[in-house]
C-alpha cells in the first residue's frame, strides 16, 4: 500500500494533511483523500486549496495530477473554482458524516438576542481593533526575549508600572508596582483570594451586597465561604451593619458605583469601612469593576486611596476593553502580595504575557484613555436616549444608578417584574430583572425593577432594543 503523509504549510493558508493510500491511480488517491476530507469537515466549506504547483510539491505528483483530481471534484460539487479565487471548498458541500455533537452543557449560540439590553456587557462592536494591533505590533516588536519565555506569576513589569500610574491619575489608587498582581479578571482575584486555586489567602465568612453579581456569590460558595449579605440603599451597602456582625474579617464592596442598584457609596460609610476593617484586623474587597464611566462631574475615587493597607483593589479590562481579553489587576496590601503571588502558581498560567505587554503599551501610548473617553461619550448618549424614552413613554416609572457604568435600573410597579420579563422575552429582549441579584439569604428591600444594560447592543440596534423595551413596560406606578 502507498503512503504519503503530506504537511503543506501553504503560503496561502491551508495546511492540507492528506493521506494518499490504495495502489489505484494518484489522481484517484487524491481525489478520494479530498473528498473524505470535506466530508469528514475538516475542510470546511469556503475553505482556499493550495495551488496545483504547491500540493504537487508536497505530494510528490505531477501538477496536472492535482488539477485532475481539483477538476472532478469541481464536476461533482465538491469544489468550486472561480478565476482569481482558486479552488475552494462548496459552501453547499456539507460534511455527511456523524453529526458533530455539541455538549450540553456549553450550547453554542449563533446569534444573540435580537434586542440586546444585557447589563455587564461592554459594546463588543467599538473594540478598538486597529489601536490594539498596533499596540499589540508594537509590544511584539520590543519585547525582550525573555517574554516569550515563562512568565512571572506577578505579572510583566511594564503593565505593573503602566498601572501604577494610570490607577493614581484615574481612580486615585496609591500603589507601586511591586503591590500590584496582573490576573485574569475580578472572577480570577476572588477564586485567588478566597477559591480553590491554590491555597486560599482570606478566610470567610465575607459580608457581601445584599444586591449583587450571583456569579461571585457561586464563586465563593463553591469555595466554602459563607456570603452574610448587607442591606443595600440608595447610598450603597449600609456598613452600619457590619459592626454588629461577629466572626466576620473581609467585605466585598462596588463602591464606586453599586452592582446593579448603580448609586456610590456615601462618604460617610466609605470612611467608616475603612475604620471598621482597621479596628478588626479585616480586608475591604473593592471591585471597581465600570470606575471609568461616571457622566456626573463628581469623580468618585478608590476606598483603597483612603488605606491601602486594608483594601484589595480589584479592576479589570472587561467593561472598558473587553471582557474577552481576560485581564485584570489587583492593588494588595503588602502583606498578602507575597501569599497571591504564590495562589497563582510558579509561573504565569492565567493573563497572556504578550496581552499583558499589549496592554501596557496601550496604556501608556494614551490608547486607553482615547478609548473610554471615546466610549464614555457613546454610552452618555445611549443612556440620555434610554431616560428620554423612557420619561415619554413609561412617565411614571423612576429611572435610578444613571450617573455611572453601563446600565441603569428602571423601577416597576410592585408585583410587575416576572410578567415584564416574560413579555420582553416574548419581544425578543434580553435583560435581567433586580430579583435576580438579590442575595438568597436577604430580603427584597428594593421592590421590583429592571437592570437595563445600554452598553451590550450594537450603536446601529440600540434604538430598536430601547423601542421595544417601552413596548413592555408598564406606563408607570399607580397614584
Ligand atoms: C459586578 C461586576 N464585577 C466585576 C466584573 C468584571 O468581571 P471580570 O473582570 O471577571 O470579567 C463585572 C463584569 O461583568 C461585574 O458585573
Amino acid at each position: 500500500m502507498a503512503e504519503s503523509w503530506v504537511n503543506s504549510a501553504e503560503r496561502i493558508g491551508v495546511d492540507l494533511h492528506l493521506e494518499l493510500s490504495g495502489s489505484g491511480s494518484r489522481r484517484g488517491a487524491l481525489a478520494t483523500a479530498l473528498r473524505e476530507a470535506v466530508r469528514s469537515g475538516r475542510l470546511a466549506p469556503g475553505t482556499r486549496l493550495p495551488p496545483y504547483r504547491a500540493l504537487a510539491a508536497d505530494l510528490g505528483v505531477a501538477r496536472n495530477t492535482v488539477a485532475d483530481a481539483y477538476a472532478e471534484l469541481v464536476a461533482e460539487g465538491w469544489l468550486t473554482a472561480r478565476q482569481g479565487s482558486g479552488t475552494r471548498v462548496a459552501e453547499r458541500a456539507k460534511p455527511l458524516g456523524r453529526p458533530q455533537r455539541v455538549p450540553k452543557e456549553a450550547p453554542v449560540r449563533s446569534r444573540g438576542p435580537l434586542h440586546d439590553l444585557r447589563q455587564g456587557v461592554p459594546d463588543a462592536s467599538a473594540f478598538p481593533r486597529a489601536a490594539w494591533s498596533a499596540a499589540y505590533r508594537r509590544a511584539l516588536t520590543e519585547a525582550p526575549s525573555a517574554a516569550f519565555g515563562p512568565g512571572d506569576p506577578q505579572g510583566r513589569i511594564e503593565l505593573r508600572t503602566a498601572l501604577t500610574e494610570y490607577l493614581a491619575r484615574s481612580r486615585g489608587v496609591r500603589t507601586e508596582p511591586g503591590r500590584i498582581v496582573i490576573c485574569s479578571g475580578f472572577a480570577h482575584a476572588l477564586r485567588l483570594l478566597y477559591g480553590d486555586v491554590g491555597d486560599r489567602v482570606l478566610r470567610g465568612p465575607l459580608a457581601v451586597e445584599a444586591y449583587g453579581l450571583g456569579f461571585h456569590r457561586g464563586i465563593l460558595e463553591r469555595a466554602g465561604v459563607r456570603t452574610v449579605p448587607l442591606t443595600v440603599d440608595q447610598d450603597g451597602a449600609n456598613i452600619g451593619e457590619l459592626t454588629s456582625a461577629t466572626g466576620i474579617r473581609g467585605v466585598l464592596l462596588t463602591p464606586a458605583h453599586q452592582f446593579p442598584t448603580g448609586g456610590p457609596l456615601h462618604p460617610e460609610r466609605r470612611a467608616a469601612v475603612v475604620d471598621w476593617a482597621r479596628m478588626r484586623g479585616g480586608v475591604v474587597v473593592e471591585d471597581d469593576y465600570d470606575g471609568e464611566f461616571r457622566y456626573d462631574r463628581k469623580p468618585v475615587g478608590a476606598v483603597q486611596g483612603l488605606d491601602p493597607e486594608r483594601v484589595v483593589y480589584v479592576g479589570s479590562v472587561s467593561k472598558s476593553l473587553s471582557p474577552a481579553l481576560r485581564l485584570g489587576w489587583m492593588v494588595l496590601p503588602r502583606h498578602l502580595v507575597v501569599d497571591v503571588v504564590a495562589a497563582k502558581g510558579e509561573r504565569e498560567a492565567w493573563a497572556g504575557v504578550l496581552d499583558q505587554l499589549a496592554l501596557a503599551e496601550f496604556l501608556r501610548s494614551g490608547a486607553y484613555d482615547r478609548h473610554v473617553r471615546r466610549m464614555r461619550q457613546r454610552y452618555r448618549r445611549r443612556r440620555d436616549l434610554l431616560v428620554a424614552a423612557l420619561a415619554e413613554r413609561a412617565p411614571g416609572l423612576e429611572v435610578s444608578g444613571i450617573a455611572a457604568g453601563l446600565h441603569a435600573v428602571v423601577r416597576l410597579p410592585a408585583g410587575s417584574e416576572r410578567a415584564v420579563l416574560k413579555a420582553a422575552v416574548w419581544r425578543g429582549i434580553e435583560v435581567e430583572g433586580l430579583a435576580e441579584f438579590l442575595h438568597p439569604g436577604a430580603e427584597p428591600s428594593l421592590g421590583d425593577g429592571l437592570v437595563v444594560g445600554f452598553a451590550a447592543a450594537a450603536e446601529r440596534g440600540y434604538g430598536a432594543a430601547v423601542d421595544a423595551l417601552c413596548g413592555v413596560l408598564p406606563p408607570g406606578v399607580e397614584g
